[in-house]
């Protein structure tokens, strides 16, 4: 007979439930067997009405953070295991179960012009390393819910996820804005140094992006 792993899964449907809980669920285990797998699973045979969200399976498009026994993680690149408690993100407003609202805060981003102004010069760019590196972010804002200074819709401090799209505009040749004043008029310089910022995708956020911020500032 097919191993069976228990796992426990945050149930909240702000529109109906009077308040949350964590619901038991028994899932078939097989080696590998991702995180996203056991919730595909649930939702398929056991209970059609849990909200989670996911798109490409492969560590690319960020939707599938969760966390995992309390810490941010990619639901399709993190494999099963007994008594895991699976929660949304925290510190982002929960829509429903796992499923947090990305919109708002990615509309509020919208104010920092994020991008670069369009450049008729067609010439080959290159980039730092770090630059480079910077751009695996996939946006699944796991890093958010890490830092323990950053709290959605608070002006005083824009958070790692912010600072890391600032770094890698600082890094293209292409950006002619000032991202570095910017980063300190957001904040960067309340970081708490903690480097708790943890990127699924291998980013060393606080390396890369936050000290190198700061670091340039200091030796203006
Ligand atoms: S830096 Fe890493 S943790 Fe933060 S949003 Fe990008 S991929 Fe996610
Ligand atoms: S190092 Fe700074 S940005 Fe990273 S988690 Fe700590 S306070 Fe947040
Ligand atoms: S489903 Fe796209 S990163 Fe996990």
């Amino acid at each position: 007979m097919c191993r069976e792993v228990s796992i426990e899964v945050f149930r909240y449907d702000p529109g109906t439930d009077s308040s949350p809980s964590w619901r038991k669920y028994e899932i078939p285990f097989e080696e590998k067997n991702t995180v996203l797998g056991a919730l595909l699973f649930i939702q398929e045979k056991l209970d059609p009405t849990l909200a989670f969200r996911y798109g490409c399976r492969y560590n690319r498009c960020g939707l599938c953070s969760l966390e995992v026994n309390g810490k941010p993680r990619m639901s399709c690149h993190s494999y099963l295991e007994e008594g895991m408690r699976l929660g949304p993100l925290s510190k982002l407003p929960l829509i429903r179960d796992l499923v947090v609202d990305r919109k708002g805060l990615f509309q509020d981003l919208a104010k920092y012009e994020l991008f670069i102004e369009k450049n008729t010069d067609n010439t080959v760019i290159f980039e730092p390393e770090q630059g480079a590196k910077l751009r695996g972010c996939a946006e699944c804002l796991s890093c958010l819910a890490a830092c323990p200074k950053y709290s959605f819709g608070s002006d005083d401090f824009g958070g790692p996820f912010l600072f890391v799209k600032l770094a890698q505009l600082h890094f293209d040749p292409r950006d002619k804005k000032d991202r570095i004043e910017q980063a300190h008029s957001l904040g960067i310089n309340l970081c708490q140094d903690c480097k708790k910022c943890y990127c699924p995708n291998g980013i060393n956020i606080y390396r890369d992006a936050i000290s190198t911020l700061l670091k340039v500032k200091k030796n203006d």
